[in-house]
């Protein structure tokens, strides 16, 4: 038996403000959605609090489409959509595809739809990059907009200035980005992991961009981007293989969110990037109208449960405000030690980016209704314990012992002796490993989150194999 000491806590007993909380959904991974997936995707976000999904079109015809039905279903639920235009779309006949008039025709559909997000009376539009486009391309949308009779709010993600930055003194970065940008009103902070370094994100870009948009007299919403992880290897070397230090990166984020930022939203990124890494929906179905395409990302996506970091996310979203009622431990951890030769991945004809960045350990977030002993098992690492209280989430973690193999990590809750609540891993950490994968598993002990809503299931055609979304230009 070990005893750790205190690794994080994250307290929250005082009062919190109240921002909107968003996450980013990937339309390009809903070929096959019907309504039915539409509202099973709406009612499970709606479950830990999410209002709203910023979504849009890839400029792929069949998007459209799936626009619509999901401002349809959306105004039925009582759930909000932000236009989040794919801007980094590039069909290989084209490098600009995007146009003024039909993102113009796009937004005017639904600038009335009840589901609609407004900010200050005008539709939020936000975008992923288009930083390339030059701000007269957003100034023209907003002119078309308005001689459509729709104001709106421009919060674009323009990731190249976010992604610098993290590197240079963001506060300068910030007020160039907006002097050159007249026309936007809001920004995105979709640079939410720490760029290739062996650092925690802090929120020094969210609290200089934050400031400058406020200076620069802007009045659009400052969003906040938090994610849980970053991961991804298209088994064709370095330039698409990286992992970002992420270990404790969801509850950090969530941290610097309520106490630091305090942002007008927050935007989970993302509830559906599997390629990525960063989802936290439930796994695809094999089957039917939400599986998908995944190629070579199935290696580390299948069996790669998420769903439990909906837990946390649930509970900075609204329980801290209302208090905890549950005794949970999330626990999340990847399935082999660093550095371990794999069949296939990017390991056979290099390494993936940042390889030694993640720490070999169980990381445990524990948010209990009183006073418990936290008892977790990692291989011949048995029963090491650290202590949680009502008064918020502690964060913990218990290393891979050496030479750690076919080990279900097991989590539990004890109080006056007696063991409340048991998670068991879902997948064994071992040595043998098939591909290359530092995307975590994520556990939980304790009840699930309500309304966990199966997202489909029966015959339809595949979806369709999504595309990569955070790029990094060398
Ligand atoms: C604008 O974009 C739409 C959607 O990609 C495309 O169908 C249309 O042809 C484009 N129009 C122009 C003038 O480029
Ligand atoms: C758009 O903004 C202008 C200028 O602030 C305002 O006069 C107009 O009423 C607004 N239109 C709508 C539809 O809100
Ligand atoms: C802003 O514009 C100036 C002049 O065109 C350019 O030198 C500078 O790099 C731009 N800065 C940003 C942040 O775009
Ligand atoms: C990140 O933060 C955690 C929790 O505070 C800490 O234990 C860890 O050492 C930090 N990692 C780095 C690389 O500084
Ligand atoms: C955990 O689950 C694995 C796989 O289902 C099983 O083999 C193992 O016995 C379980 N361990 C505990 C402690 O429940
Ligand atoms: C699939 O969904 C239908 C309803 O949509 C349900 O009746 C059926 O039991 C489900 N099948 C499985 C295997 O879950």
């Amino acid at each position: 038996m070990a005893y750790l000491s205190s690794f994080l806590v994250l307290l929250f007993c005082g009062a919190a403000t109240a921002a909107d909380v968003f996450a980013h959904f990937m339309v390009s991974n809903t070929y096959s959605y019907s309504r039915t997936e539409w509202k099973a995707d709406i009612v499970a976000a709606q479950a830990i609090g999410i209002d709203g999904f910023g979504a849009g079109p890839d400029n792929q015809d069949w998007n459209v489409q799936r626009i619509d039905d999901a401002y349809t279903v959306a105004a039925a639920q009582g759930f909000k959509l932000m236009y989040s235009f794919d801007m980094s779309y590039t069909p290989a006949s084209c490098t600009y595809p995007w146009n003024t008039t039909f993102m113009a025709t796009m937004i005017s559909k639904y600038a009335s739809s009840p589901a609609a997000y407004i900010w200050n009376g005008d539709v939020v539009v936000s975008s992923y990059a288009g930083e390339g486009y030059g701000n007269s391309f957003f100034a023209d949308l907003k002119n078309v907009m308005t001689k459509q009779g729709v104001n709106i709010s421009l919060a674009p993600a323009l990731t190249s200035y976010t992604g610098t930055a993290q590197n240079q003194d963001p506060n300068a970065v910030a007020s160039d980005m907006f002097r050159n940008y007249t026309s936007i009103d809001g920004f995105l902070n979709w640079q939410t992991w720490p760029l290739d370094t062996y650092t925690n994100l802090t929120a020094d870009v969210d609290v200089d961009f934050q400031a400058a948009l406020g200076n620069a007299g802007r009045t659009g919403p400052y969003i906040m981007g938090v994610s849980p992880w970053q991961f991804k290897d298209f088994n064709d070397g370095y330039y698409n293989s990286w992992v970002e230090y992420s270990d404790v990166l969801f509850p950090n984020r969530w941290d610097q969110a309520i106490k630091t930022v305090q942002p007008d939203i927050v935007e989970i990124i993302t509830w559906n990037d599997f390629g990525e890494s960063h989802y936290i929906r439930d796994l695809p179905a094999l089957t039917g109208p939400t599986s998908l395409q995944l190629g070579v990302t199935g290696n580390y996506v299948y069996g790669q449960d998420h769903s439990a970091w909906r837990v946390m996310a649930q509970y900075y979203i609204s329980w801290y405000k209302t208090g905890v009622t549950e005794d949970r431990v999330v626990f999340w951890y990847r399935i082999h030690p660093k550095r371990v030769p794999c069949a296939s991945g990017t390991n056979n004809i290099g390494v993936v980016r940042n390889a030694a960045y993640p720490t070999d350990a169980v990381f445990a977030w524990a948010l209990v209704t009183k006073d418990s002993t936290i008892s977790m098992t990692v291989g011949s690492n048995r029963d090491w314990t650290f202590q949680a209280g009502a008064c918020g989430p502690v964060l913990n973690m218990v290393p891979f012992p050496a030479g750690i193999d076919n080990a279900y990590p097991v989590v539990t809750i004890e109080r006056n002796d007696k063991t409340l609540q048991t998670g068991n891993g879902s997948v064994a950490i071992t040595q043998a490993c098939s591909y290359e994968d530092y995307n975590p598993v994520v556990g939980l002990a304790g009840p699930p989150i309500q309304a966990s809503a199966r997202m489909g299931n029966g015959s339809g055609e595949k979806g369709r194999l999504q595309k990569p979304k955070y790029q990094k230009n060398f």
